[in-house]
């Protein structure tokens, strides 16, 4: 069996469903030592039966296995991986950080057969359930990685090589204390800028007002990123094709408005 090593087991434990839309943080949240901080907590990585079958199976065609540095869920310095062979040919890149379970990402991904989706998550039980919705949808142009997608992105892609970027729902880390955990932020922004091709464009979605606005702020005061629908109110973007999962449900059912934001990279 092929489990990847992505969770320290003796992290905090939450049962249920993978990924809330407001982490389980289960006490104190502890950075990681010699890394800063990061957008999400260590959990468990208790799986089911399905789940366990689906890494048997299905991890030799979809998960991509990497180097670790420090922690299970890191990718290690200087890893290099040609993408082009693990995808078994070239096309245009579109990378998701923090694809959960995996249902926009299959929705997404099938609908873009031209493009090499590569998706980061760090939760092993949402790897296994998102491999086995592609295998019975028929997707085959994903592949998946079990690390920590700001040091997948920044170790993985190379410069102006990604066509799109999709950080959909993140973590949204709503009390102030814990903010600094958001994935959004200007530092991240300055790595998209620099892997995102020239034109290529970052599509962000949200259920929480002002990681909205922080994540506006973010581009906004970046040269580097336009706004592909500055015309429409707030200059929010249309949702596209985006399905409903669960934390966009979730939301909608707790009176929370949710945006969607498209910038494109400007050509440098
Ligand atoms: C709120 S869930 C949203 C999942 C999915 N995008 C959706 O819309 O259904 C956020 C997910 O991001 C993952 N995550 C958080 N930070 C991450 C990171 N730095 N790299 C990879 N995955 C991350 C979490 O484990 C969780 O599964």
């Amino acid at each position: 069996m092929i489990v990847p090593a992505n969770v320290d087991p003796s992290g905090p434990r939450s049962p249920g469903a993978v990924g809330a839309s407001a982490p389980r943080t289960a006490g104190a949240v502890a950075d990681h030592p010699g890394r800063g901080v990061v957008s999400f907590v260590r959990r468990s990585p208790r799986m089911n039966l399905s789940q366990h079958r689906a890494m048997d199976d299905l991890a030799p065609r979809y998960l991509i296995d990497v180097p670790r540095a420090d922690m299970s869920t890191s990718v290690a310095p200087g890893t290099r991986i040609d993408l082009a062979e693990r995808f078994g040919r070239r096309a245009p890149l579109a990378v998701e950080i923090g694809s959960g379970v995996g249902d926009s990402l299959v929705a997404m991904a099938g609908a873009r057969p031209d493009m090499n989706v590569l998706a980061f998550e760090v939760y092993a039980p949402a790897i296994a359930s998102t491999m086995g919705k592609l295998d019975r949808a028929g997707v085959r142009n994903v592949r998946l990685v079990a690390a920590d997608g700001t040091e997948g992105l920044r170790e993985l892609v190379g410069t102006a090589a990604l066509a799109e970027l999709w950080t959909l729902f993140p973590d949204p880390w709503p009390k102030k204390r814990h903010r600094k955990r958001r994935l959004v932020n200007q530092v991240f922004a300055e790595l998209v800028a620099d892997r995102l091709e020239d034109g290529g464009l970052w599509r962000l979605a949200t259920d929480w007002a002002d990681y909205a606005e922080q994540m506006t702020e973010v581009l906004g005061s970046s040269p580097l990123f336009a706004n592909r629908y500055p015309d429409l109110p707030g200059g929010w973007a249309p949702r596209g094709d985006r399905p409903v999962t669960r934390f966009e449900r979730r939301g909608m059912e707790a009176g929370r408005t949710i945006r969607d934001l498209v910038w494109a990279r400007v050509p440098r």
